[in-house]
Formats: C-alpha cells, sequence, structure tokens
C-alpha cells in the first residue's frame, strides 16, 4: 500500500526516449508508422468521475472505496487535495493503469484547515471544483498549480463564488492562480447562467450550492457533463434538471445538504478511448477493442462525430448501466475507415471540448474540408490549443486555416513525420503521437511526458497495438 501524494512521474517505455537528438535538449519520442494496429489498448479511468469520486469521497462522513480510478497526474493532485484537507487516502492497489482507493473521511463539517498551499498541479478540474468545495467550509485556503495553471482563467468560478459569499484573493484581482478562499458554512444560494458552457463551472457552484441556505440554480446554454449531477444524486442529494422556456439546460440543488458515501467503479474514460478511435478510423489496416467506455450521453459525442464523419464504430452495450451514477457503458470496436469531412457547430464543439484535437488529426485524412466552429474554448485549456493543433498538424503537412476561432481542415492529403511540440498539453502529446502511427517517416513528439496528466500508460499502448 503506497501514500499520497505521489508524484507526476509519467511513464516513457526507456527504448523510446530521445535525449537531445533533434530537439535541443528536452526529451522526445519517435514515432514510426504501424504496418497494422490491432489489439485491446488498456483505458485509464474516467479523469472526470475520479476527481468527483474523490472530491464526494472527501465530503462524506466514513469510508468510501473507488475501483479502477484514472492515475494520472490531475486525479492524484485531486487524491493529495483531500488528503490534505483531512481524509486518509489508501492507494489499496493498482491494476491496468488504474488504482483503487479507499478513503476514509470526517466529513464535510469536520474538514482540516490545510496548512500548506494546495498544489493542483496541471489540473483544472482540480482546481475550480475544490475551489466550490471550499467557498462551503469554514476554513482559509490557497490553491496553486503549475505554470499552464496559472495562465488559466479563473474569474468564471471566482465570480459566482463570490455571489454566494466566499472570499477570493489573488492576482489579476483573483482571476488567476495561486487563489486564496476564505470559505463560509451558509452561503447564499444564486441562479446563475454560466457564460460559456462548462462542466467545471457548474460543478463548483452545485458543490458550493450543498452549504448554501435554499436553491442554487445553474443555466448553461448547452448542457455539460452531468457526473457531478449523478454522483450527488447517489449520494443522497437532490438534483434536479429540466429545460428552461428558451431550450437552455437548467440543474436545481437544495441546501443546505450533506453527502453520504458510496462505492464508486470507474469507467474507461471516452476522452482517452477518442484516440484509438481516430487510430483504428485513419489506419488503413485497423481494428481496436475498447472496453467498457462511458458513454454518459453528455460524452459520448466524440463516437457520434466520428460516425457522421465515416467512421466504422461498433458499440455493444453493456446490459446493466455501470457503477452507482448509473452511467451507460460500452465496449467498442473501432475499424478502418473511409472519412469524410464534417461540419462541426458550436454546440459539437462543447459537447467534444476535450477531443477536438484528435478529431481535427481525424479531420485531415477526411475528404473534402471540415469545419469546426466556435471553439475559442480550446484556447483556455491546458495551452492554445487551436495554436498547437495548427502548428503541429501543419509540421505534419496537413492544410489548416484558422480563422477567428473557426478552424477549417482541407483533409485528404498524406501526412509526414516531423518534428511536433506538444506545449506540455497532454491531449497535443497524444494527437501527434497517434499521428505518427499514420504518417509517412517519424514523427518526434517533443516533451510527450504530459501524457501522463490523463494516460500514464499511454505510450505503452500504443507499442502494444502495433501488429
Ligand atoms: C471537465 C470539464 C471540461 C473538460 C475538462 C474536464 C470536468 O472543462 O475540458 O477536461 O471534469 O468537469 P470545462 O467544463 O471547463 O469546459
Amino acid at each position: 500500500m503506497e501514500t499520497l501524494p505521489a508524484g507526476a512521474a509519467p511513464e516513457l517505455p526507456a527504448e523510446l526516449t530521445l535525449s537531445g537528438a533533434l530537439a535541443g535538449d528536452e526529451e522526445s519520442i519517435v514515432i514510426r508508422p504501424a504496418a497494422a494496429l490491432r489489439g485491446r489498448p488498456a483505458l485509464p479511468g474516467d479523469k472526470s468521475i475520479s476527481h468527483r469520486a474523490l472530491l464526494l469521497a472527501l465530503l462524506a462522513e466514513g469510508d468510501s472505496r473507488i475501483t479502477a480510478a484514472g492515475d494520472g497526474a490531475d486525479v492524484r493532485s485531486t487524491a493529495a487535495l483531500i488528503a490534505a484537507l483531512g481524509a486518509e487516502v489508501e492507494r489499496l492497489g493498482e491494476h491496468d493503469g488504474r488504482v483503487d482507493y479507499r478513503v476514509r473521511s470526517p466529513g464535510g463539517d469536520a474538514l482540516t484547515e490545510p496548512e500548506a498551499i494546495l498544489d493542483c498541479g496541471n489540473s483544472g478540474t482540480t482546481a475550480r471544483l475544490a475551489s466550490g468545495l471550499l467557498a462551503g467550509r469554514a476554513l482559509f485556503s490557497v490553491l496553486d498549480g503549475d505554470a499552464s495553471l496559472r495562465r488559466r482563467p479563473m474569474a468564471r468560478i471566482v465570480e459566482p463564488l463570490r455571489l454566494m459569499g466566499a472570499v477570493f484573493a489573488g492576482r489579476h484581482e483573483a482571476t488567476r492562480l495561486p487563489l486564496a478562499i476564505t470559505g463560509r458554512r451558509a452561503l447564499t444560494p444564486i441562479s446563475y447562467q454560466t457564460p460559456v458552457p462548462s462542466a467545471q463551472v457548474k460543478s463548483a457552484i452545485l458543490l458550493a450550492g450543498l452549504a448554501a441556505e435554499g436553491e442554487t440554480w445553474v443555466t448553461e446554454a448547452v448542457a455539460t457533463r452531468d457526473h457531478t449531477e449523478r454522483m450527488l444524486r447517489a449520494r443522497g442529494v437532490e438534483v434536479d434538471e429540466g429545460s428552461a422556456p428558451d431550450g437552455r439546460h437548467t440543474v436545481r440543488l437544495a441546501g443546505p445538504a450533506s453527502v453520504r458515501t458510496a462505492d464508486e467503479t470507474v469507467p474507461a474514460d471516452p476522452s482517452a478511448a477518442a484516440f484509438w478511435l481516430v487510430a483504428g478510423a485513419m489506419h488503413p489496416d485497423a481494428e481496436l477493442l475498447l472496453e467498457g467506455v462511458s458513454t454518459n450521453p453528455t460524452r459520448r459525442a466524440i463516437i457520434d462525430v466520428l460516425r457522421r464523419m465515416g467512421a466504422d464504430i461498433e458499440e455493444h452495450h453493456r446490459p446493466a448501466p455501470g457503477g452507482v451514477d448509473g452511467e451507460p457503458l460500452a465496449d467498442l470496436v473501432v475499424r478502418s475507415s473511409a472519412l469524410r469531412a464534417v461540419d462541426l457547430s458550436p454546440a459539437d464543439v462543447a459537447a467534444a471540448i476535450d477531443e477536438i484535437p484528435v478529431v481535427a488529426l481525424a479531420a485531415t485524412a477526411a475528404s473534402g474540408t471540415t469545419r469546426i466552429r466556435g471553439a475559442g474554448e480550446l484556447r483556455h485549456k491546458e495551452s492554445d490549443r487551436i495554436a498547437g493543433i495548427a502548428a503541429g498538424l501543419t509540421a505534419l503537412g496537413a492544410r489548416i486555416r484558422v480563422d477567428g476561432d473557426d478552424i477549417n481542415i482541407i483533409g485528404g492529403g498524406p501526412l509526414t513525420g516531423a518534428v511536433t511540440e506538444t506545449r506540455d498539453d497532454h491531449r497535443l502529446a497524444m494527437t501527434f503521437a497517434i499521428a505518427g502511427l499514420i504518417a509517412g517517416g517519424e514523427t518526434i513528439v517533443v516533451r510527450p511526458g504530459s501524457a501522463g496528466v490523463s494516460y500514464p500508460g499511454f505510450f505503452r499502448e500504443l507499442e502494444g497495438v502495433r501488429a
């Protein structure tokens, strides 16, 4: 049994690393094209569900078990954070790149004021959801993160949480980490329309709403991932969802409410499965099986977008929904496909926000011009992903035009190996590595270690699927 906190050591097979050559002094990885792709790559536990399972285990007095959680650096940041707030966190075991946790918590009313700064690492979900949780607890805390997280916008959570009565201080008028939070019990409930569709913002408000006296409402233009709602319900909190007359999505939670313990089994992460779905669809000789993937309606857009592009994806539903939250699960089989261009609306982009980099890669192999419209939120992720996608795919020989917040990709031309810059962004690192399986020649992925943020076993699986 290992104790926390554990570091963010990304795993790279030694034979694949290359120091110095071609990429200055930075570590790089060389990916050569695969003759064929076969197999069943092991997938990490869903990152969004893993974060929430840990945070809700902190709020619930007693023991919670979390089975098959994601074991990337981001989820480890959340595990360390709840440990600093008074939970006993044990790693019970590891299997296939996943981890089982037991969390013993004194409960949300008996948290420990942390002695040190809470380090959220690279994880926006940790920072934003923890801010909501801490807003409603009577203690002082400071959240910080790495250079990327310090650049990311926090006004989106600070504004509603201030309206509820929490006090924030920080740089740029408390819109960037490090952020100091003075929380309090008995927050004021609010009715809040999120300015951009964001599950992180919605979740932060709902977690604060647990400590508010009355009904907290969140309205969003597009329904974002609903794990927080499902998981709160499974832990005894009443959460209603509905539609406003203008079609917007509403969520309501009545506070004050306490969270009960629950044992969670985490499904495979559809955002990680996305890399193999695209690899399988693009490669001329491929068949890959992805097991136990969450096909939650608020997460499955990647499957539907790729099918609109002509991807051959079979979906075998597992008979019973998995886990206490009723997440629907499926085994997915993807095969080589003739892809065609697609027009993605801003709502499509919101629904597949984490998968857009790898969808852009798929578009390079599609006949016609793919349009990805209203993708501005991608500039506020772990890196400016619009710039990162455009630079990386252009280096690989793709034809891409960025027009404001729209990305246009003229597909059909072959990709040729090149040096690709990951900007220390996990989703860019994995996108360019997948490109390397298909591109002619050698693809160099510079500083690929960030893949460990969400998918520590990724590069091992990448070698494993070569047939
Ligand atoms: C997440 C929500 C999304 C997503 C992120 C995880 C979550 O962010 O990009 O990787 O777990 O709630 P936004 O809700 O801010 O778009």
